[in-house]
């Protein structure tokens, strides 16, 4: 069996389609992984959203324990064992327009969800907080200063010490291990910044916590609008995870967490003190269905966080496609993305595209779902990423020990963190006029 096993990780199912034999396989090892899977390492009953079309191809290879389907928006709530869920991820990548998934540890969540609309969510969130955002490049002589400092080196030694925790699931003690390094490695970057706080966010459903790290805004009457910066730090192999399996998940998503770490790295050696709130957040499981950022992103809208724009770095490292960057165009909003370009353009030089996943691939849908700004730079076309992800293999060895392609992204958070976390002097005037 665990010959069977590995076998399916070597045979990959990363970016690149299943052929008709991927689906074969995927359909008898999901059988077997239904029963190792629960076997094994114990699991719960989860609800999950998905597009009805996916379901409809993987309704006789899973376990569906209840079943509503919305036919207005072709989405449908299902009840499975946890152990079913990898079945459905390997499934999705079989076409590009299949929906979700996106799990819920309640049937009234996924009930939400079911029959949530993106685009009004959007709209009303927007409305309710009126920021004075100006997607303009103010800032040139900062953001022209720290974004050479960007170090491959640096990148390099993350991705490799991120991804020889033997896997960074969420239920496992690797995974809430890899989280616990990565808040000692943020601490050290902001040791000489008293005001500078850094949390672990603790989720009752797993081991995994999310971490948090804040840089208060200079700005008094900006310090309550919050620039967010985020990436998954959990990694899964194939269709389970456990204690024990190896998950490096170096490209997906280390060199994302590298990014935010080199990115951090550089604001603090610079003394760099935003006018707003800046928050750097390394999310648990989302390998699970979004679990880590769906809870966050909930957290923020509950508690009215006023959220100006966030940004997701989810897979940073594979050059699969001609253009440098490719921003994702579904989930995301589209004014923060032209704003990517215009940062792109005028500080990286470097050639960008778009793309699109046809699901809510990454955390970025989480905040999406509360109606956030948000954007997802992305390392290649979403078809043509790294083969490697959810497998063994998935090393820094894939890009030949280098983490060029990377570079690229922390230059981009870096651009967006400074002038996102910058008023310009026209706002400030007319927010002190207005008595704010
Ligand atoms: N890094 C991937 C997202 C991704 C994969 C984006 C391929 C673009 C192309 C992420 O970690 C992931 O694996 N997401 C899941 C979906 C999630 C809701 C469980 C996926 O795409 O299979
Ligand atoms: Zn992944």
């Amino acid at each position: 069996m665990r010959i069977t096993v590995n076998d399916y990780f070597r045979s990959g199912h990363g970016c690149k389609h299943f052929g008709c034999g991927g689906l074969f396989r995927a359909s008898i090892l999901g059988g077997l992984m239904m029963f190792i899977g629960t076997a094994a390492w114990g699991s719960e009953q989860l609800w999950v959203t998905l597009s009805s079309e996916l379901l409809s191809i993987v309704d006789n290879k899973i376990v569906v324990l209840e079943k509503i389907e919305n036919q207005n928006n072709g989405r449908s709530l299902i009840k499975i064992d946890e152990s079913q869920l990898g079945i459905l991820v390997s499934y999705k990548h079989t076409q590009q327009s299949f929906g979700g998934p996106i799990s819920h540890y309640s049937k009234e969540e996924g009930i939400e969800y079911l029959y949530k609309n993106f685009a009004a969510e959007e709209l009303s969130t927007l409305k309710a907080n009126i920021f004075s955002l100006e997607y303009s490049l103010k800032k040139p002589e900062i953001v022209n200063l720290l974004v050479p400092q960007v170090n491959e080196d640096n990148l390099i030694a993350w991705i490799k010490k991120f991804s020889e925790f033997k896997n960074r699931y969420y239920k496992s003690t690797w995974g809430v291990e890899a989280v616990n390094k990565l808040k000692t490695l943020w601490e050290g970057y902001a040791k000489n910044r008293p005001e500078v706080t850094i949390e672990l966010f603790k989720h009752s459903k797993f081991a995994q916590p999310s971490l948090i790290l804040t840089i208060p805004g200079k700005n008094l009457s900006f310090a309550d609008e919050v620039v967010v910066l985020g990436g998954h730090v959990d990694s899964t192999a194939g269709y389970v995870g456990g204690n024990n399996v190896r998950a490096p998940g170096a490209d997906d998503n280390a060199s994302g967490i590298a990014v935010l770490t080199e990115t951090l790295r550089i604001l603090f050696a610079n003394d760099y003190h935003p006018d707003r709130t800046i928050k750097f957040i390394a999310y648990a499981a989302e390998e699970a269905g979004l679990l880590g950022s769906k809870e966050i992103a909930s957290n923020f809208k509950k508690n009215k966080v006023k959220v100006v724009g966030v940004l997701q770095l989810d897979m940073t490292n594979y050059r699969g496609s001609a253009s440098d960057i490719y921003l994702i165009t579904d989930y995301t909003n589209k004014t923060q993305n032209e704003f990517l370009g215009k940062l792109i353009d005028g500080y990286l030089h470097v050639s960008w595209g778009q793309s699109s996943c046809g699901y809510g691939c990454s955390d970025h849908a989480s905040w999406n779902a509360q109606g956030m700004i948000v954007s997802f730079p992305f390392e290649a076309e979403a078809n043509q990423c790294s083969p490697d992800i959810h497998t063994e293999r998935d090393l820094i060895d894939a890009t030949q020990g280098r983490a060029e392609h990377s570079i690229n992204f922390a230059k981009l958070a870096l651009a967006y963190a400074v002038e996102l976390g910058s008023v310009a002097p026209s706002i400030m005037m007319s927010s002190r006029m207005q008595g704010n």
